[in-house]
Protein backbone atom coordinates (compact mmCIF):
# COMPACT_ATOMS: atom_id res chain seq x y z
CA UNK A 1 0.00 0.00 0.00
CA UNK A 2 0.86 3.73 -0.66
CA UNK A 3 3.18 4.69 2.56
CA UNK A 4 1.34 7.90 3.73
CA UNK A 5 -1.97 6.04 2.98
CA UNK A 6 -0.31 3.11 5.61
CA UNK A 7 0.02 5.89 8.34
CA UNK A 8 -3.54 7.94 7.51
CA UNK A 9 -5.12 4.23 8.49
CA UNK A 10 -2.65 3.95 11.44
CA UNK A 11 -3.10 7.79 12.45
CA UNK A 12 -6.93 7.29 12.42
CA UNK A 13 -7.09 3.46 14.07
CA UNK A 14 -7.43 4.89 17.18
CA UNK A 15 -9.75 7.52 15.87
CA UNK A 16 -10.68 10.63 15.85
CA UNK A 17 -7.79 12.73 14.26
CA UNK A 18 -8.42 15.97 13.08
CA UNK A 19 -7.01 16.80 9.36
CA UNK A 20 -4.49 19.28 10.54
CA UNK A 21 -2.86 16.80 13.28
CA UNK A 22 -2.62 14.32 10.58
CA UNK A 23 -1.10 16.67 7.80
CA UNK A 24 1.01 17.87 10.56
CA UNK A 25 2.36 14.56 12.26
CA UNK A 26 2.88 12.86 8.58
CA UNK A 27 4.23 16.54 6.93
CA UNK A 28 2.06 16.42 4.36
CA UNK A 29 -0.73 19.18 3.33
CA UNK A 30 -4.23 19.12 4.35
CA UNK A 31 -5.50 18.14 1.26
CA UNK A 32 -3.25 15.14 0.83
CA UNK A 33 -4.96 14.09 4.02
CA UNK A 34 -8.55 14.29 2.61
CA UNK A 35 -7.55 12.78 -1.07
CA UNK A 36 -5.84 9.71 1.15
CA UNK A 37 -9.13 9.15 3.44
CA UNK A 38 -10.87 9.62 0.16
CA UNK A 39 -9.03 6.86 -1.96
CA UNK A 40 -8.91 4.83 1.00
CA UNK A 41 -12.88 4.61 1.10
CA UNK A 42 -12.97 4.10 -2.20
CA UNK A 43 -10.96 0.87 -1.29
CA UNK A 44 -13.57 -0.05 0.96
CA UNK A 45 -12.42 1.19 4.48
CA UNK A 46 -15.07 2.81 6.85
CA UNK A 47 -14.21 6.02 7.86
CA UNK A 48 -16.32 8.24 9.63
CA UNK A 49 -15.58 11.84 9.56
CA UNK A 50 -16.53 13.66 13.00
CA UNK A 51 -16.51 16.74 14.56
CA UNK A 52 -13.32 16.35 15.66
CA UNK A 53 -12.01 14.52 13.17
CA UNK A 54 -11.47 10.99 10.77
CA UNK A 55 -12.06 7.93 12.79
CA UNK A 56 -11.53 4.21 11.25
CA UNK A 57 -14.70 2.12 11.87
CA UNK A 58 -14.31 -0.59 9.84
CA UNK A 59 -11.98 -2.77 7.34
CA UNK A 60 -13.00 -4.88 4.16
CA UNK A 61 -13.37 -7.96 4.48
CA UNK A 62 -10.99 -9.08 1.80
CA UNK A 63 -8.55 -8.04 -1.18
CA UNK A 64 -5.38 -5.79 -1.62
CA UNK A 65 -5.34 -3.13 1.02
CA UNK A 66 -7.20 -5.43 3.23
CA UNK A 67 -4.76 -7.39 3.70
CA UNK A 68 -1.84 -5.11 3.53
CA UNK A 69 -3.22 -3.37 6.37
CA UNK A 70 -1.45 -4.55 9.54
CA UNK A 71 0.10 -6.88 7.66
CA UNK A 72 3.41 -8.06 9.59
CA UNK A 73 5.21 -9.75 6.58
CA UNK A 74 7.73 -7.32 3.87
CA UNK A 75 5.14 -8.18 1.14
CA UNK A 76 3.24 -6.19 -1.26
CA UNK A 77 0.24 -7.14 -2.42
CA UNK A 78 -1.36 -6.90 -6.03
CA UNK A 79 -4.80 -8.00 -5.52
CA UNK A 80 -7.18 -9.48 -8.69
CA UNK A 81 -10.92 -9.90 -8.71
CA UNK A 82 -10.35 -12.44 -11.16
CA UNK A 83 -7.01 -13.25 -12.82
CA UNK A 84 -6.67 -16.35 -15.07
CA UNK A 85 -3.42 -17.60 -12.70
CA UNK A 86 -1.54 -16.14 -9.99
CA UNK A 87 1.46 -18.32 -10.47
CA UNK A 88 1.42 -17.19 -14.22
CA UNK A 89 1.14 -13.74 -13.32
CA UNK A 90 3.57 -14.12 -10.20
CA UNK A 91 6.20 -15.80 -13.06
CA UNK A 92 5.75 -12.53 -15.20
CA UNK A 93 6.40 -10.07 -12.58
CA UNK A 94 9.39 -12.20 -11.90
CA UNK A 95 11.02 -11.70 -15.86
CA UNK A 96 10.00 -7.77 -15.11
CA UNK A 97 12.60 -8.17 -12.11
CA UNK A 98 9.88 -7.94 -9.37
CA UNK A 99 10.60 -9.41 -5.81
CA UNK A 100 8.99 -10.02 -2.20
CA UNK A 101 5.09 -9.62 -4.32
CA UNK A 102 2.09 -11.78 -3.23
CA UNK A 103 -0.25 -12.06 -6.27
CA UNK A 104 -3.84 -12.71 -4.32
CA UNK A 105 -7.33 -13.44 -6.22
CA UNK A 106 -10.73 -13.80 -5.55
CA UNK A 107 -11.07 -16.21 -8.37
CA UNK A 108 -8.81 -17.90 -10.84
CA UNK A 109 -10.35 -18.89 -14.43
CA UNK A 110 -6.90 -20.72 -15.59
CA UNK A 111 -6.05 -22.30 -12.05
CA UNK A 112 -2.96 -24.83 -12.16
CA UNK A 113 -1.74 -27.45 -10.27
CA UNK A 114 0.94 -29.70 -10.39
CA UNK A 115 1.47 -32.15 -13.72
CA UNK A 116 -0.62 -29.77 -15.34
CA UNK A 117 -4.04 -30.42 -13.80
CA UNK A 118 -6.55 -28.04 -13.97
CA UNK A 119 -6.78 -26.47 -10.39
CA UNK A 120 -10.66 -25.36 -9.60
CA UNK A 121 -10.15 -21.81 -8.28
CA UNK A 122 -14.58 -20.68 -7.58
CA UNK A 123 -14.56 -17.04 -6.22
CA UNK A 124 -14.61 -17.05 -2.42
CA UNK A 125 -10.93 -18.89 -2.06
CA UNK A 126 -7.75 -17.54 -1.66
CA UNK A 127 -5.46 -18.20 -4.13
CA UNK A 128 -1.81 -16.55 -4.04
CA UNK A 129 1.77 -16.44 -5.01
CA UNK A 130 4.41 -15.60 -3.34
CA UNK A 131 7.56 -14.54 -5.77
CA UNK A 132 10.71 -14.03 -4.03
CA UNK A 133 14.47 -14.48 -4.32
CA UNK A 134 16.29 -16.03 -1.45
CA UNK A 135 20.00 -17.24 -1.99
CA UNK A 136 19.60 -20.72 -2.08
CA UNK A 137 21.10 -23.51 -5.00
CA UNK A 138 18.02 -24.81 -6.63
CA UNK A 139 18.12 -28.04 -4.95
CA UNK A 140 17.42 -26.33 -1.81
CA UNK A 141 13.40 -24.91 -3.27
CA UNK A 142 11.49 -28.16 -1.88
CA UNK A 143 11.95 -26.67 1.63
CA UNK A 144 9.70 -23.68 0.30
CA UNK A 145 7.23 -26.10 0.01
CA UNK A 146 7.28 -27.30 3.58
CA UNK A 147 7.34 -24.03 4.57
CA UNK A 148 3.87 -22.71 3.01
CA UNK A 149 2.34 -25.92 3.91
CA UNK A 150 3.44 -25.40 7.84
CA UNK A 151 2.09 -22.11 7.26
CA UNK A 152 -1.19 -22.72 6.10
CA UNK A 153 -2.02 -25.39 8.13
CA UNK A 154 -0.88 -23.29 11.25
CA UNK A 155 -3.54 -20.89 10.31
CA UNK A 156 -5.85 -23.36 9.70
CA UNK A 157 -5.78 -24.59 13.21
CA UNK A 158 -6.21 -21.01 14.51
CA UNK A 159 -9.54 -21.02 12.69
CA UNK A 160 -10.44 -23.87 14.20
CA UNK A 161 -9.66 -26.46 11.52
CA UNK A 162 -7.75 -29.54 12.14
CA UNK A 163 -5.78 -29.53 8.88
CA UNK A 164 -2.63 -31.69 8.07
CA UNK A 165 0.12 -31.98 5.74
CA UNK A 166 0.32 -34.83 3.36
CA UNK A 167 3.71 -34.74 2.00
CA UNK A 168 4.87 -33.63 -0.32
CA UNK A 169 2.58 -30.31 -0.64
CA UNK A 170 -1.45 -31.50 0.00
CA UNK A 171 -3.10 -30.30 3.10
CA UNK A 172 -5.94 -32.46 3.86
CA UNK A 173 -8.56 -32.68 6.85
CA UNK A 174 -10.50 -35.88 8.02
CA UNK A 175 -14.03 -35.60 7.25
CA UNK A 176 -16.33 -38.76 8.38
CA UNK A 177 -13.03 -40.86 8.30
CA UNK A 178 -11.92 -39.86 4.98
CA UNK A 179 -8.74 -37.29 3.77
CA UNK A 180 -10.26 -34.29 1.73
CA UNK A 181 -7.95 -31.56 0.45
CA UNK A 182 -8.29 -27.97 1.77
CA UNK A 183 -5.22 -26.70 0.00
CA UNK A 184 -2.32 -27.40 -2.75
CA UNK A 185 0.92 -25.99 -3.24
CA UNK A 186 2.96 -25.36 -6.49
CA UNK A 187 6.07 -24.23 -6.40
CA UNK A 188 8.13 -22.84 -9.51
CA UNK A 189 12.09 -21.26 -9.90
CA UNK A 190 14.49 -20.22 -12.61
CA UNK A 191 17.62 -20.23 -11.89
CA UNK A 192 21.34 -21.75 -12.11
CA UNK A 193 22.55 -25.04 -10.03
CA UNK A 194 24.07 -22.90 -7.63
CA UNK A 195 21.66 -19.75 -7.06
CA UNK A 196 17.93 -19.60 -7.41
CA UNK A 197 16.96 -16.27 -9.77
CA UNK A 198 13.08 -16.55 -8.34
CA UNK A 199 10.44 -18.91 -5.99
CA UNK A 200 6.91 -18.41 -7.13
CA UNK A 201 5.34 -20.50 -4.42
CA UNK A 202 1.37 -20.92 -5.43
CA UNK A 203 -0.84 -21.83 -2.32
CA UNK A 204 -4.39 -22.56 -3.28
CA UNK A 205 -6.37 -22.60 -0.43
CA UNK A 206 -10.48 -23.50 -0.52
CA UNK A 207 -11.92 -20.71 1.79
CA UNK A 208 -15.33 -19.93 1.40
CA UNK A 209 -15.95 -21.95 -1.66
CA UNK A 210 -19.01 -24.67 -1.62
CA UNK A 211 -17.70 -28.64 -1.93
CA UNK A 212 -20.24 -29.09 -4.54
CA UNK A 213 -18.00 -26.62 -6.77
CA UNK A 214 -14.89 -28.44 -6.74
CA UNK A 215 -14.78 -31.45 -9.51
CA UNK A 216 -15.72 -34.24 -7.32
CA UNK A 217 -12.54 -36.52 -8.36
CA UNK A 218 -10.47 -33.27 -6.46
CA UNK A 219 -11.61 -35.09 -3.35
CA UNK A 220 -12.00 -31.94 -1.54
CA UNK A 221 -13.70 -29.38 0.95
CA UNK A 222 -13.04 -26.03 2.34
CA UNK A 223 -12.60 -24.27 5.42
CA UNK A 224 -16.19 -22.99 5.10
CA UNK A 225 -17.69 -26.07 5.17
CA UNK A 226 -15.67 -27.62 7.80
CA UNK A 227 -16.14 -24.75 10.31
CA UNK A 228 -19.82 -24.73 9.48
CA UNK A 229 -19.09 -20.36 8.88
CA UNK A 230 -17.01 -18.41 6.44
CA UNK A 231 -13.13 -17.96 7.40
CA UNK A 232 -12.01 -14.11 7.89
CA UNK A 233 -10.01 -14.27 4.39
CA UNK A 234 -8.27 -11.33 5.27
CA UNK A 235 -6.69 -12.50 8.30
CA UNK A 236 -6.12 -16.16 7.09
CA UNK A 237 -4.09 -15.01 4.15
CA UNK A 238 -1.70 -12.64 6.39
CA UNK A 239 -1.58 -15.42 8.91
CA UNK A 240 -0.54 -17.45 6.16
CA UNK A 241 1.99 -15.03 5.12
CA UNK A 242 3.36 -14.11 7.94
CA UNK A 243 4.16 -17.58 9.19
CA UNK A 244 5.57 -18.23 5.99
CA UNK A 245 7.98 -15.66 6.48
CA UNK A 246 8.89 -16.03 9.75
CA UNK A 247 9.18 -19.89 9.96
CA UNK A 248 12.53 -19.67 7.94
CA UNK A 249 14.32 -22.33 6.37
CA UNK A 250 16.56 -23.42 8.94
CA UNK A 251 16.61 -27.21 8.50
CA UNK A 252 15.73 -28.15 11.74
CA UNK A 253 13.01 -25.65 12.51
CA UNK A 254 11.28 -25.88 9.20
CA UNK A 255 11.81 -29.83 9.59
CA UNK A 256 10.31 -30.09 13.17
CA UNK A 257 7.32 -27.80 12.11
CA UNK A 258 6.58 -30.23 9.51
CA UNK A 259 6.55 -33.10 11.74
CA UNK A 260 4.46 -31.41 14.30
CA UNK A 261 1.80 -31.59 11.39
CA UNK A 262 2.57 -34.10 9.25
CA UNK A 263 -0.37 -36.83 8.36
CA UNK A 264 2.16 -39.24 6.25
CA UNK A 265 4.43 -39.75 8.70
CA UNK A 266 3.66 -43.41 10.22
CA UNK A 267 1.57 -44.07 7.79
CA UNK A 268 1.92 -46.98 5.14
CA UNK A 269 1.95 -44.82 1.48
CA UNK A 270 2.58 -45.56 -1.78
CA UNK A 271 4.30 -43.07 -4.13
CA UNK A 272 4.59 -43.00 -7.72
CA UNK A 273 8.16 -41.51 -8.76
CA UNK A 274 9.24 -41.17 -12.15
CA UNK A 275 11.81 -44.18 -11.40
CA UNK A 276 8.62 -46.63 -10.50
CA UNK A 277 6.36 -47.13 -7.48
CA UNK A 278 7.50 -47.34 -3.90
CA UNK A 279 5.35 -48.57 -1.22
CA UNK A 280 6.34 -48.95 2.71
CA UNK A 281 6.42 -46.69 5.91
CA UNK A 282 6.78 -43.09 5.38
CA UNK A 283 9.29 -42.38 8.53
CA UNK A 284 10.79 -39.38 8.72
CA UNK A 285 11.40 -36.18 6.25
CA UNK A 286 14.74 -35.00 5.57
CA UNK A 287 16.02 -31.47 4.38
CA UNK A 288 14.80 -30.02 1.72
CA UNK A 289 11.80 -32.18 2.09
CA UNK A 290 12.66 -35.66 0.60
CA UNK A 291 9.97 -38.79 2.66
CA UNK A 292 12.42 -41.29 3.79
CA UNK A 293 10.53 -44.72 3.44
CA UNK A 294 10.87 -47.55 4.97
CA UNK A 295 9.91 -50.35 2.25
CA UNK A 296 10.66 -53.90 5.10
CA UNK A 297 13.88 -53.88 2.80
CA UNK A 298 15.37 -50.65 3.01
CA UNK A 299 15.50 -47.28 3.77
CA UNK A 300 14.92 -45.16 0.69
CA UNK A 301 15.21 -41.44 0.39
CA UNK A 302 12.08 -40.00 -2.04
CA UNK A 303 13.15 -36.83 -3.39
CA UNK A 304 9.70 -36.02 -5.30
CA UNK A 305 6.50 -38.27 -6.28
CA UNK A 306 2.68 -38.40 -6.05
CA UNK A 307 1.76 -39.64 -2.68
CA UNK A 308 -1.30 -41.98 -1.62
CA UNK A 309 -1.63 -42.42 2.13
CA UNK A 310 -2.71 -46.55 2.64
CA UNK A 311 -5.18 -47.54 4.79
CA UNK A 312 -3.52 -49.63 7.55
CA UNK A 313 -4.10 -53.65 6.80
C1 LIG B 1 -1.85 -29.05 -6.62
O1 LIG B 1 -1.95 -29.59 -7.72
O2 LIG B 1 -2.18 -29.61 -5.59
C2 LIG B 1 -1.30 -27.64 -6.54
C3 LIG B 1 -2.37 -26.61 -6.72
C4 LIG B 1 -1.85 -25.19 -6.63
C5 LIG B 1 -2.93 -24.17 -6.91
C6 LIG B 1 -2.48 -22.75 -6.64
S1 LIG B 1 -3.83 -21.62 -6.58
C7 LIG B 1 -2.73 -20.29 -6.58
C8 LIG B 1 -1.64 -20.63 -7.56
N1 LIG B 1 -2.01 -20.27 -8.91
C9 LIG B 1 -2.15 -21.33 -9.71
O3 LIG B 1 -2.48 -21.30 -10.91
N2 LIG B 1 -1.88 -22.45 -9.01
C10 LIG B 1 -1.51 -22.16 -7.65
Amino acid sequence: MHETRERVLAAIADGPVSGPDIASRLDVSRAAVWKHVEALREAGFAIASEDDGYALTGVPDFGGPAVAYELDAPFEIEYHDAIPSTNARARELADEGASDVVVLADEQTGGRGRLDRTWHSPSGGIWLSVLFRPDVPMAAAPVFTLAAAVAVTRAAREAGVEAVIKWPNDVLVEVDGEERKLVGILTEMEGEADRVSWVVVGVGINANVDPDALPSEANATSLSAVRGEPVDRRRFTQRVLETFDTVGTDPETILDAWREYAATLGRRVRIDTPDGEIRGEAVDIEYPGSLVVDTGEKRVTVAAGDCDHLRPL
